[in-house]
């Protein structure tokens, strides 16, 4: 690929309340970001006459994330958040209650911890696959996706090893361009002023 734009969706309700998981619309200051996010991509560089293409996954946070972007657009459900099991819809501290055991396995092996009923992020690494296989064949992509999923194709794309992918530094409302180069990836961030 050229460049690959990866964006976090805006901030949501769930965001705001401290929850995991769920499919929670975006909050006011969200959709303020994806009413920004047109002009945060043109200062980023996007050129629409070289063809791009806006991933998100199947989830309402990422879709109205994009709708303001005036290209096509194609939902993967492999795009979905990592899925928390019995977790869905609890904070960290509501899950230190209810699952000491989990939370404290989780901080000791982040990596492969699984939800009960959900994923870890080693099974997320696997479910990407064919997903980063197809962005290796796009000339040109956004992905509008989620905390745990950037994670994964970042870390991809920047040749860090995996299992350090659940520690990468992620914020909401900033577009990430990388752009392959024969020595490595570039990376620049864009913020946005929200
Ligand atoms: O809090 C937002 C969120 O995307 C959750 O839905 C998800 O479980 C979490 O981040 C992933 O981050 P971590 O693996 O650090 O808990």
């Amino acid at each position: 690929p050229r460049s690959i734009w990866l964006s976090r969706h805006g901030e949501s309700m769930y965001n705001l309340a401290g929850k995991i998981g769920g499919d929670a619309d975006l909050s006011p200051r969200g959709m303020r970001y994806a009413e920004v996010l047109p002009e945060l991509c043109r200062q980023s560089g996007i050129m629409p006459q070289q063809g791009i293409t806006v991933w998100t996954s199947t989830m309402k946070r990422t879709i109205q994330t994009a709708r303001h972007l005036p290209y096509n657009k194609l939902q993967w459900k492999a795009l979905d958040e990592l899925d928390s099991g019995t977790c869905d819809g609890l904070t960290y501290e509501e899950i230190e209650e209810q699952y000491p055991e989990d939370f404290k396995a989780r901080d000791d092996d982040k990596y492969n911890y699984r939800y009960r009923g959900g994923e870890s992020y080693r099974d997320l690494v696997i479910r990407l696959e064919p997903i980063i296989m197809e962005m290796e064949r796009q000339e040109n992509v956004m992905v509008v996706t989620h905390q745990a999923v950037i994670r994964c194709i970042y870390a991809y794309f920047m040749n860090v090893p995996q299992d350090r992918s659940p520690w990468m530094e992620i914020p909401l409302h900033t577009v990430i361009k990388l752009t392959p180069k024969a020595y490595g990836t570039k990376e620049e961030r864009f913020k946005a002023n929200i």
